[in-house]
């Protein structure tokens, strides 16, 4: 299982601090929400802050492109140290281009399907993954709640990997936390984005990650 804290919900004025906390945690990846308030309501990060976070640790960097027309800005991501560089279906017309783009660009292609949008809808670009992730919120803001029926869409996409004999992470972000961490990982998901149940832990966000992974893997 991987962990994959998302810095949307970190103090930025001390961004590379709070990177090192959720390392120290024992975090997998971290997880860089950019949004673009066209896709989705909310504005966050884009090149430069990713460019940041990429000087602030070796971990991945998990880029979740949440823009409309990614094609534009994918060279720019992958510049600024992108590791899994993932597009939104709603967002590609032309997704079988723009994933090979990525691959071609040297990074991993991911793709993300909002709660609304059908597991089948992402079927014949599976071969072309290294990631698929489900949106367990609409995306655009931290700290919103799970969606109850994430956790069966999660099964259903377990079983399309498999079944086509993909070897893709199956990556669920928005609203996980302990409480559910343990029902994600049973529906299949193997990387967990968290982004308050990380840095809004009581016990700060080093601790905050022990948490999660204790609940998902106990
Ligand atoms: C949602 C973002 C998520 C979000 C997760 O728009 O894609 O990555 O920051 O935050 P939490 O874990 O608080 O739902
Ligand atoms: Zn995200």
């Amino acid at each position: 299982m991987r962990i994959a804290p998302s810095i949307l919900s970190c103090d930025f004025s001390r961004l590379a601090e709070e990177i090192r906390a959720v390392e120290a945690g024992g975090a997998d990846w971290i997880h860089v929400d950019v949004m673009d308030g066209h896709f989705v309501p909310n504005i966050s990060i884009g090149p430069v802050i990713t460019q940041a976070a990429r000087r602030s640790t070796d971990l991945p960097l998990d880029v979740h492109l949440m823009i409309e027309g990614p094609d534009r800005y994918l060279e720019a991501f992958v510049e600024a140290g992108a590791h899994v560089l993932t597009v939104h279906r709603e967002a590609c017309p032309h997704l079988h281009r723009t994933l090979e783009r990525i691959r071609e660009l040297g990074a991993r292609p991911g793709v993300a399907i909002n709660p609304a949008t059908p597991v089948e809808s992402v079927r014949e670009v599976i071969p072309l993954l290294d990631v698929l992730l489900v949106m367990s919120v609409d995306p655009g803001f931290g700290g919103q709640r799970y969606i109850a029926a994430s956790t069966d869409k999660l099964r259903r996409a377990r079983r399309l990997l498999d079944d086509l004999g993909s070897r893709a992470e199956l990556e669920v972000d928005g609203g996980v936390g302990p409480e559910n961490a343990a029902e994600v990982r049973g529906a299949g998901a193997s990387v967990l984005v968290a982004g308050s149940a990380v840095y809004g832990h009581r016990g700060g966000p080093a601790e905050g990650v022990r948490a999660l992974r204790r609940a998902g893997t106990g």
